[in-house]
C-alpha cells in the first residue's frame, strides 16, 4: 500500500509538491468560476474535527469538500471526548475505517500527529497552536495571482512570531521569498522552526530578518501581513500581550512607509483598531485578506486532492 499522505506542517512538503498544490487551486477556482468543475473525490467522505472556532476554515473546507462530490462529517469534540471517553488511538482507527480523510483543528500538533500515526487516512492540519499551513497557501495562491512569480519577494510578517508565521516562514523557504517578522522582543518564532527554514532559505538566495522596530521591517516589503496579537487558547495573555504590541499596528502611516506598490493580507479574522486600522482593512485597493479568504476554498480543495492522490 502507498504511505499515506498528510498536511501536518508545510515544512514536510516539497517544493514541487507546494507549488502542484498552489497551480491546483489555480486552476480549480477557474474551472469553478467558468462552470467546468469536476467531482474527483465523488463517494468518499472526510471527517472534519476543530477544537478551537472557526468561520473561514470550517465553512471552505465543508464546502470545498461538497464541491469536490465528497460528504463532509462534522465530528463533535464534545461528543467525541478524544482522550477522555476513547484513546486517541482508538478513535483514529474507528475513523480510518469510515472516512477517507480528516480536517482537524486543534490546540496541541501533537494530537494531529498522534491522529495521523496511528489511522491510516490523510490528515489535514486546519491550525494547531504551532502552524497553520492551510493559510499558507491561500496566501501563495494571492501572492502569485496578485503580485507575481514568488522568487526574490520580500514577506513582512508585522506581529507576533506564532503559528501563521511559523507556517509562512516556511513557505518563504520553499518557495524561495525573503521572509521578515516585526515583532517585540520576546514574541519571535520558535528557533526550532527558524533553524529548520535558514538552510532552504540561503539555498535559495533568501533572507530572514528579524526587526523589533515595524518602520524598519516594511521598507523593502511586497506585502505585510497581519494577524491577531492573541491567538486562541492564549486569551490569559491578553492583558500582558496587548501593551507591547501596540507598535506592530499595520496602519497608513505604517503602510506610507512601504514602497507604493506593497499590499497587505491579514488571516482573519481581524481585531480592528489593534493589530490592523478599518482604513487599511478598508483600503480594497491595498488589502488583499477578502481575496486571500475566498482562496481559503480553492486552496482546501487542492490540498485534499493532492493528500487523496487524485
Ligand atoms: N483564518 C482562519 O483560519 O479563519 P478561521 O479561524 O475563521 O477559520
Ligand atoms: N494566530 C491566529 C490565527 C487565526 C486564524 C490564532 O491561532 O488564533
Amino acid at each position: 500500500m502507498d504511505k499515506v499522505q498528510h498536511l501536518l506542517r508545510l515544512a514536510d512538503w516539497s517544493e514541487e509538491r507546494i507549488v502542484d498544490t498552489i497551480e491546483t487551486a489555480i486552476r480549480l477556482k477557474e474551472e469553478l468560476k467558468t462552470g467546468c468543475s469536476t467531482t474527483p473525490l465523488q463517494g468518499k467522505s472526510i471527517g472534519m474535527f476543530f477544537e478551537k472556532p472557526s468561520l473561514r476554515t470550517i465553512t471552505t473546507f465543508q464546502v470545498g469538500i461538497a464541491q469536490l462530490g465528497a460528504f463532509p462529517v462534522i465530528l463533535s469534540p464534545d461528543s467525541i471526548g478524544l482522550g477522555k471517553r476513547e484513546s486517541i488511538k482508538d478513535v483514529a482507527r474507528c475513523l480510518s475505517r469510515w472516512v477517507n480523510g480528516l480536517v482537524v483543528r486543534c490546540f496541541e500538533q501533537k494530537l494531529l500527529e498522534e491522529l495521523a500515526e496511528y489511522g491510516n487516512i490523510p490528515v489535514v492540519n486546519a491550525l494547531t497552536d504551532d502552524y497553520h499551513p492551510c493559510q499558507a497557501f491561500a496566501f501563495a495562491q494571492t501572492i502569485r495571482e496578485n503580485i507575481g512569480d514568488f522568487q526574490g519577494k520580500t514577506v513582512a510578517f508585522i506581529g507576533d512570531g506564532n503559528n501563521v508565521a511559523n507556517s509562512f516562514l516556511a513557505l518563504c523557504a520553499k518557495l524561495g521569498m525573503n521572509f521578515t517578522l516585526a515583532c517585540p522582543a520576546g514574541y519571535e518564532q520558535p528557533k526550532a522552526v527558524v533553524e529548520e527554514a535558514l538552510p532552504e532559505l540561503t539555498k535559495r538566495g533568501c533572507q530572514y530578518r528579524v526587526f523589533h522596530d515595524p518602520k524598519e521591517a516594511v521598507r523593502d516589503a511586497d506585502i505585510l501581513y497581519s494577524d491577531v496579537w492573541v491567538s486562541m487558547g492564549q486569551e490569559g495573555e491578553k492583558a500582558s500581550k496587548q501593551s507591547h504590541f501596540l507598535p506592530f499596528q499595520i496602519n497608513d502611516e505604517l503602510l506610507s512607509l512601504a514602497p507604493s506598490h506593497c499590499k497587505v493580507s491579514h488571516c482573519l479574522p481581524a481585531h480592528r483598531g489593534e493589530e490592523i486600522t478599518d482604513s487599511v482593512m478598508d483600503n480594497l485597493s491595498v488589502n488583499l485578506s477578502y481575496e486571500e479568504a475566498e482562496n481559503r476554498l480553492h486552496a482546501h480543495k487542492a490540498v485534499l486532492c493532492q493528500v487523496l492522490g487524485v
